[in-house]
């Protein structure tokens, strides 16, 4: 019998750690390239062409970081994933120092405006501040357009030399974006009508960088509907300069505070260790490693390899290893100081993709694990006056589960989210809230005096309830924090007191609740990048 050979594609032991990086971001796309940011196993390694055994072990290694989930035979994309987007647009600046300016603009003309970046023969967006109207635009965040189907295209195309140009390949009359490129070049703007999608009009004006060149564009779209492409150049034009000007003046400032993303923690060393213990060889410690050094260039104007292998925890040889994979493969680029700076090319890796989630939707999946993991049931709630309500719920399937719909609301005193959730109040609003409670003994254990068990959840961190909002249950909660450390809901594990102690909830049932928030919080700080309407409301 011949020797079977192994795949090219393999990830075992002695692989190259470079190309088990590529691989993984290769999975990581071909998943963000599907519009439900979901594949079947198989299909995944037959759009990959990579070996079935290295798909499950980059998978594993996905899912190990919260990057994807399983569902069912399929891999989905999970929120966390978008805190790789999210790291180039705070290096970027573009929530701190851009997002203000451009929905000021947006305000003023009553029109979506949206930024772009250049990216290879593309025009990435990078911020769309969209109008409500029936027909808004259908670009997200990450969405890449070919440079000749666009406004922004033609600006950046402006800025090229001949070498350039010859390196552009496109199909269809090159001869007409030339022409485009130079009148562009010549005004100082350009016009997009109906290049992108019938109806669909825009107008984009270069912001410049640093060397002059059209480092972004700024751009107004609208709708043949609403204006002909004269007539938006015409009511635009001067606004979108003035607004242009201003975000220069602000990108050239100094840059803003430490970037949100640092809450999640990026020391990449304690956390893969103790992964790889857990999965063992099929853990990929090149792949994370990557991505981690991903997630720590989030800095405006990068850093320099000393300053980031000591931001991950590597030494520097480690560090430098997937920077170089990365810089190859256009996610990563070395400025002229030294300093590692992120490329746009990363919002490739599922920004556009990704399905916005309202919280719910967010936590749902965590809860469901966590109740399949302890067979009991586990809940969200946000506090509302002086009541908890149930924002999502997965019940238990045991024979007598506790039955508590969505929906639902619970006196905050008596219930374990709603004394974590009154801990985490200010001082004085705390105290106002307690004053407007009327406690009652709803059981015999209820403890009616609330402030000293709110001040122990406080301290605790957690709260347990004994049979005091109803006898024969028992509940214990944990605060949910969003990337600013304000508790925005609760997390709760309820039980009949007969199938749980108070000792095995706290010894057992807690640590499984910590590391659930923990991955709640990963995907909460993710997800409010990019969309505000996942935190609770
Ligand atoms: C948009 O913001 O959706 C947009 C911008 C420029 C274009 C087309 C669409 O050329």
């Amino acid at each position: 019998m011949p020797p079977t050979t192994t795949a090219p594609s393999g990830t075992g032991r002695g692989a190259d750690p470079g190309a088990t990086l590529e691989r993984g971001l290769t999975v990581l796309r071909a998943l963000a390239a599907d519009p439900s940011a979901r594949l079947g196993r198989s299909a995944l390694t037959r759009t990959t062409g990579l070996a079935r055994a290295t798909v499950d072990r980059i998978t594993a290694t996905l899912i190990r970081m919260g990057y994807a989930r399983p569902d069912g035979s399929d891999v989905q994309l999970a929120p966390r994933v978008l805190e790789l987007g999210n790291a180039y647009l705070s290096a970027e600046r573009v929530t701190d120092a851009m997002r203000p300016v451009v929905l000021d603009l947006a305000a003023d003309l009553d029109e979506s405006v949206s930024v772009c970046v250049p990216d290879g023969d593309g025009a990435r967006f990078v911020l769309q501040c969209p109008r409500q109207r029936a027909m808004t635009p259908a670009f997200r965040v990450g969405d890449l357009l070919a440079v000749e189907r666009c406004a922004p295209g033609a600006l950046f195309a402006a800025g090229w030399d001949r070498r350039r140009w010859r390196a552009w390949r496109s199909a269809a009359a090159p001869g007409a974006f030339e022409a485009r490129a130079a009148t562009a070049r010549g005004l100082g703007f350009a016009v997009d009508d109906q290049l992108t999608e019938p109806g669909l009009i825009a107008v984009s004006v270069p912001v410049p960088g640093p060397d002059g060149s059209a480092a972004r564009t700024l751009n107004v779209v609208s709708h043949t509907s609403r204006h002909t492409a004269v007539e938006l150049t015409a009511h635009a034009l001067p606004r979108l300069r003035r607004t242009a000007d201003a975000l220069r003046t602000v990108l050239a400032g100094p840059g803003g505070g430490p970037p949100a993303a640092d809450a999640t923690g990026i020391r990449a060393d304690v956390e893969l260790r103790s992964a790889k213990g857990e999965l063992g060889p099929d853990f990929l410690q090149s792949l994370a490693r990557g991505l981690a050094v991903l997630r720590a260039l989030d800095v405006p104007g990068g850093l320099t390899l000393s300053a980031l292998a000591e931001k991950v925890g590597l030494a520097r040889a480690s560090a430098r290893r997937p920077l170089l994979t990365l810089q190859r493969l256009g996610y990563v680029d070395a400025a002229t100081d030294g300093r590692f700076v992120l490329l746009p090319r990363v919002l490739e890796l599922g920004y556009a993709t990704v399905p916005p989630l309202d919280y719910e939707q967010l936590v749902r999946p965590h809860l469901a694990a966590l109740a399949l993991r302890l067979n009991d049931s586990a809940s969200s709630a946000v506090l509302d006056g002086s009541d908890i309500r149930y924002v999502a719920r997965v019940g238990a399937r045991r024979i007598m589960s506790v039955d508590l719909g969505v929906g639902t609301r619970l006196p905050a005193y008596a219930t374990a989210m709603g004394r974590v959730l009154l801990g985490d109040l200010e001082r004085d609003a705390r105290t106002l809230r307690l004053e407007q409670m009327a406690p009652r003994s709803l059981t015999p254990h209820t403890r009616t005096s609330p402030a000293a068990v709110v001040d122990a959840a406080r301290r605790d961190g957690y709260a347990l309830v004994d049979e005091e909002l109803e006898e024969g249950l028992r509940s214990i909660a944990l605060p949910v924090r969003d990337a600013g450390g304000r508790a925005v809901a609760a997390v709760n594990i309820s039980a009949h007191a007969v199938q749980r102690s108070a000792a095995d909830l706290r010894d057992r049932v807690l640590p499984e609740l910590r590391s659930a928030v923990r991955h709640i919080e990963a995907d909460l700080a993710a997800a409010a990048g990019r969309d505000p309407q996942s935190l609770p409301a």
